[in-house]
């Protein structure tokens, strides 16, 4: 057993082969991830002192990061006695994940290829989570996939997702062809940790694509219950899409929230804002001192956002993301890299 201290001061120990982020969260303490697979790079974290292994490739990280002594805390494991530099969510308590039974109450098409599915749980079950969490739906045939809840935790326990359509998906050809009300489905969560950190007087600005819009409205209900010392000082939403209709859904209200949408396949006609949401939000020539950044959906748009606002300026610590990797995909095969 080796002992993991973070550069606050925790300690947990950790075992040869067990990933960093299970060992951390064996011992109560949660480390902020997402994805799990060593894709999203929301688990990133960098060893100042002691040798850790790769269980699976690191993906989510460039080869300067890794050159740098930077790992992903969910695909690998101490080997020595670590001291790691990470971000550090000690005081909060999360829910515990727990697997569940639910039943479909509803299926809705808000677009062409983007379904809303509200799913009931038993009524003794009491699950309840942070706005911004996600569980993965494990599918009648076992298939296992992410999705975030898009409502903030509700007395009628209901659950609500949007999902869009994938190609060819195992769990898209589910849900948009064959899911009925009243199926039987499981669900594990809640998951990750991305939900709404201490935001007063801050300008809160939310980036997303697509479905990414699903946890930045249950944050935004969330939002509407704070007492007014808790409330940014502005609230900002881009929703970025390609055309029109992927704005599939209106924002909730929320006092002061300004919604911007963003196309990036906009007609002649649009009079809107065209491009990238980070451009965007970046042409607005924000104050990004004072800015804490929400940012959820495509891989593409959470790392180039993460990159262009940190060099333009973004504190450290004021990007939270939950990236859409693919779910499907377990860690590739182990390597054995370690530093
Ligand atoms: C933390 C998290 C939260 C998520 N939340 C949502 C959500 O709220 N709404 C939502 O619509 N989706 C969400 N996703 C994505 C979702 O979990 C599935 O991965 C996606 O819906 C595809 O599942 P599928 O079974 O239809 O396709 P699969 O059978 O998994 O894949 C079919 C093909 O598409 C490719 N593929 C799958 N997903 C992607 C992707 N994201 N980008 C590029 N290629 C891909 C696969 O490699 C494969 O070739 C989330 C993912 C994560 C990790
Ligand atoms: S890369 Fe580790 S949680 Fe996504």
């Amino acid at each position: 057993m080796h002992i993991v201290t973070t550069t606050h001061g925790h300690t947990f120990d950790a075992a040869s082969g067990q990933p960093l982020l299970d060992a951390a969260a064996a011992s109560g303490l949660v480390l902020p991830y997402s994805c799990r697979t060593g894709r999203c790079s929301t688990c990133q974290c960098r060893v100042v002192a002691g040798a850790t292994v790769a269980l699976h490739p690191e993906l989510g990280l460039t080869d300067a990061e890794k050159a740098d002594g930077w790992i992903l805390g969910c695909v690998r494991s101490a080997a020595s006695d670590v001291v790691l530099e990470v971000e550090d969510l000690g005081g909060v308590a999360l829910p515990a994940p727990r697997t569940l039974p639910c039943r479909v109450q509803s299926v809705e098409r808000l677009a062409d290829d983007v379904v809303r599915i509200v799913l009931r749980l038993p009524p003794t079950a009491a699950f309840t989570f942070a706005s911004g969490q996600y569980i993965d739906v494990i599918g009648q045939d076992g298939v296992r996939r992410s999705y975030s809840l898009a409502r903030a935790p509700a007395a009628s326990g209901l659950l609500e997702l949007h999902v869009r359509a994938v190609d060819g998906g195992a769990m898209s050809v589910y849900w948009f062809d064959r899911c009925r009300a009243n199926d039987l489905l499981r669900l594990n969560g809640p998951l990750g940790t991305f939900f709404l950190r201490d935001v007063a007087g801050l300008d809160l600005v939310f980036l997303c694509t697509g479905t990414g819009y699903a946890p930045v409205q249950a944050m935004l209900e969330t939002l509407a219950t704070l007492e007014p010392v808790q409330r940014p000082r502005s609230a900002t939403v881009y929703w970025g899409g390609r055309v029109g209709a992927d704005h599939y859904h209106a924002s909730p209200a929320v006092d002061g929230l300004r919604t911007v949408h963003v196309l990036s396949r906009a007609p002649a006609e649009w009079a809107g804002a065209r491009g990238h949401v980070q451009d965007v939000f970046l042409a607005e020539r924000p104050d990004l001192a004072r800015a804490v950044v929400y940012a959820c959906g495509s891989d593409a748009m959470i790392h180039a956002a993460r990159t262009r606002l940190h060099s333009e300026g973004l504190p450290p610590g004021r990007f939270h993301s939950d990236a859409f990797v693919c779910s499907s995909a377990a860690p590739a095969q182990p390597v054995t890299q370690s530093s």
